[in-house]
């Protein structure tokens, strides 16, 4: 058998451009090389969502999005987290692998208690321990199949390490159990800016949904923030939001027409906003019918899911029979 690459994606908010070109892309383009495992992190996604039906409805829009964008379910295992009774036992085995002081240092972690402090709040107010705990399950996700690589964006690359640490200090303990991972880490992942400028996030409220509604889509483009230069004025392309968004989709050709408009004067930005709106629509369309007809009658998401689900379990089962062997509470 190919080695494993397993990715998560967390249904928080609907899939964006940032998304797609940091992480859906990326990990599907190692199918080729490796056996894919993707799953929906409701269990992760739970640590902050407390609506039921807003995360119900993510999970079918995140695994509607990885079939809509090119995941085959023939050839990749695709399941969603917490259809792995697995995982949940695992992850307490590994808990007691896991440093405390590792935890205190994780970065969402750490942002939220230097929240507080700032605030002049108690430290831990308002933090569940799902959140405090949330690299041990993911490291759960990741031991529990024997993963080789894991790719993610630059802002999991300390979940891998803490994996990593978590894996050798299972295997100093017992031996030689468990796989330790490598991650893959999307540098470009940094580089998607947001309508704002800043990093594409759903929690900046400045990303560009693949799947919303066209008027949706062609508003949220037409909303990217440029500066007051006229469109005869000579402009920077390197420090332009909508250049280097029209970088990721227009032709080489086109980029280098649109290049030498910023640099000699003749790029509009309203013109050339609605040509990234075009070019977007024009990328995505197959994928956005498919989300569409996958959307519209889920009962082919469920199949798939369970499907994966239980491919997944028995490719779990001979690791957390040897960790349970290993520890004794077999
Ligand atoms: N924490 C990841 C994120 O927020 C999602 C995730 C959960 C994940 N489990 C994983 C990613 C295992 C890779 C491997 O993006």
């Amino acid at each position: 058998m190919k080695p494993i690459a397993l990715t998560g994606i967390k249904p928080t908010g609907l899939p964006h451009i940032g998304n797609y070109l940091g992480m859906y892309r990326p990990a599907l383009d190692l199918m080729e090389k490796y056996q894919g495992m993707y799953f929906v992190a409701d269990y992760h996604a739970l640590t902050t969502m407390h609506d039921p039906d807003t995360l119900g409805e993510l999970v079918y829009a995140v695994a509607a999005s990885w079939l809509a964008l090119g995941l085959d379910p023939e050839d990749a295992i695709f399941f969603r987290q917490s259809d792995i009774p697995e995982i949940p036992e695992f992850t307490w085995i590994l808990s007691c692998f896991t440093s405390k002081g590792l935890l205190n240092r994780a970065h969402a972690y750490k942002a939220a208690v230097d929240e507080n402090l700032a605030a002049n709040h108690d430290p831990d107010e308002g933090i569940n321990a799902g959140l405090y705990n949330y690299p041990v399950l993911m490291s759960a996700d990741i031991l529990l199949y024997g993963s080789d690589v894991v790719p993610v964006g630059l802002d999991q690359k300390q979940h891998i390490e803490i994996t990593r640490d978590i894996a050798e200090a299972f295997n100093r303990t017992y031996g030689n159990i468990l796989k330790v991972p490598e991650g893959v880490i999307q540098k470009s992942v940094m580089k998607v800016p947001g309508i704002d400028g800043r990093k594409m996030s759903k929690s900046y409220d400045n990303t560009i949904p693949i799947f919303a509604p066209e008027n949706k889509l062609r508003k949220r483009v037409m909303r990217i923030v440029t500066d007051s230069k006229r469109p005869e004025d000579p402009k920077d392309p390197e420090n332009n939001t909508l250049f280097t968004l029209l970088q990721f989709f227009a032709s080489p050709k086109r980029l280098a027409e649109i290049r030498d408009l910023y640099l000699h004067g003749g790029a509009a930005y309203g013109a050339l906003k609605k040509e990234l709106a075009e070019l977007i629509l024009e990328h995505f369309a197959s994928a956005r019918e498919r989300y569409a007809t996958l959307m519209a009658d889920k009962t082919f998401i469920d199949k798939v899911l369970q499907d994966g689900a239980e491919k997944a379990r028995q490719m779990g089962k001979p690791y957390l029979e040897a960790a349970r062997k290993a520890t004794g509470i077999d």
